[in-house]
């Protein structure tokens, strides 16, 4: 939802600009009538079949998205003790919840069974031992699904795949059949369905419906050895249009590939993030200084790869727009962060107007992995949040102050 009205780059009615000055800079902002159209496209698209949407609370965890996510209907997959806290907090239904993760630990198992979750994503055959015995110990049933790694190669960054044969995640495909037979010896486990998850950011539909025909096969062996599958959870990972040129599959388009492999009758569980909340939320910024150095020009924001790690971690591609419409020619533009590291850069070679110091930038479709992936290096404190809807703007997380750096240190 963003748009120029006249010279002023806006999100939903508000100018950004206004923004910064209200609320200082860096900070995230989001629009929450486009959460709600995208969570409306997988609602929509998921309504023939039974089930719901589970939101990556991985994506984005600031307690008042996740609450405005659960009023939507949606569950929530989790990943770890922490994302249950705040789903709980938010207001989530626990029998929508869904853990998945490879490193669970006794803790969080033993916090998860009693906050009554839907179901755990188990990963291992030692996670499913200690889950059983755990769930004995305090005298509870734990609801399983297995997530199955069903192979199949995508195009997107080499840390983001998950599906493909050698990575730490799920039962290898091979052992899936295993793993429900063993699975079913023991007490304390109630088996409720299977997952899979292939990774995130794929713009083709092409490796979701290769894994769902896999999985179908799967399913069909472990029900034919008499164990009945109530759920069906396909991951999430769509990608979303980051830079001009890309293509991303609608939701729509997605499922009904998937139905017409998953023609049975079960319940489905989604698991998106970045295609729920990556394009409603963005990093508004302010030009500090202005510098030229060996030929190239750089614009040196007060966001930093603490506030926004993707274009450093994976490489990533976020859109660059000055909020303010100017005539100036466009010249090629570094856009970099504050940091003591060259790898601390928000955009390289640009062409961008030219910007004056003060000036505002957006880093778009920043909601995803964003500030849930922040963190203070340099002793940075955390950013501010800013929710918007139509005219309003609601803060919500606070600008850290030096204080809170020093937080739970002891002296
Ligand atoms: N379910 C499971 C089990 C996952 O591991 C993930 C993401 C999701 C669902 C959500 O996938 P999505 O719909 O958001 O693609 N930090 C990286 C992305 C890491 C993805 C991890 N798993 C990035 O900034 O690109």
């Amino acid at each position: 939802m963003l748009q120029f009205k006249n010279n002023d780059l806006c999100i939903e009615q508000i100018k950004l600009s206004e923004i910064a000055i209200k609320y200082g800079t860096s900070t995230y902002v989001y629009s929450k009538s486009k959460i709600i159209k995208n969570f409306d496209n997988y609602k929509k698209a998921l309504s023939p079949k039974e089930g719901f949407i589970c939101f990556a609370c991985k994506t984005n965890s600031n307690g008042a998205i996740l609450k405005n996510i659960s009023k939507l209907g949606a569950g929530a997959d989790v990943t770890s003790g922490g994302e249950i806290y705040r789903c709980l907090r938010a207001g989530f239904d626990p029998l929508k919840v869904v853990y998945a993760g490879v490193g669970k630990t006794s803790e969080e198992i033993e916090y998860a069974l009693k906050s009554k979750i839907l179901m755990f994503n188990v990963e291992s055959f030692e996670e499913l031992d200690l889950i059983n015995k755990i769930a004995g110990r305090i005298k509870l049933k734990a609801k399983i699904s297995f997530r199955i790694n069903p192979y199949v190669e995508s195009e997107t960054h080499d840390y983001i795949i998950t599906g493909k044969k050698g990575t730490k995640f799920g039962i290898p495909y091979e052992d899936a059949l295993k793993a429900y037979l063993y699975a079913k010896k023991k007490k304390n486990i109630v088996i409720a369905g299977i997952h899979s998850h292939i990774g995130s950011q794929i713009l083709k539909t092409e490796p979701f419906k290769l894994a769902a025909q896999k999985i179908k096969k799967a399913v069909a062996e472990i029900e034919k050895n008499g164990i009945k599958l109530e759920y069906i959870n396909c991951g999430g990972g769509l990608g979303i249009e980051y830079e001009k040129g890309q293509k991303a599959p609608s939701v729509k388009q997605l499922m009904s590939e998937l139905f017409i492999v998953f023609d049975e009758d079960k319940k489905f569980i989604f698991e998106p993030g970045r295609s729920i909340i990556a394009n409603a939320g963005h990093l508004l910024t302010k030009v500090i200084y202005r510098k030229v150095s060996g030929g190239k020009s750089f614009l040196i924001t007060d966001a930093g790869m603490n506030d926004l790690i993707r274009p450093t971690l994976y490489k990533a591609y976020h859109e660059i727009i000055p909020v303010k419409k100017t005539n100036s020619k466009k010249i090629k533009t570094n856009v970099v962060g504050p940091i003591c590291e060259s790898g601390d850069f928000m955009g390289k070679d640009r062409m961008l107007p030219v910007v004056n110091q003060g000036g505002y930038l957006l880093i778009t479709c920043a909601g995803a992995y964003g500030a849930s992936m922040s963190s203070q290096y340099n002793s940075r404190p955390l950013i501010a949040e800013v929710l918007v809807e139509n005219n309003k703007t609601m803060l919500i997380r606070k600008r850290a102050s030096y204080k809170d750096l020093l937080l739970n240190e002891i002296k």
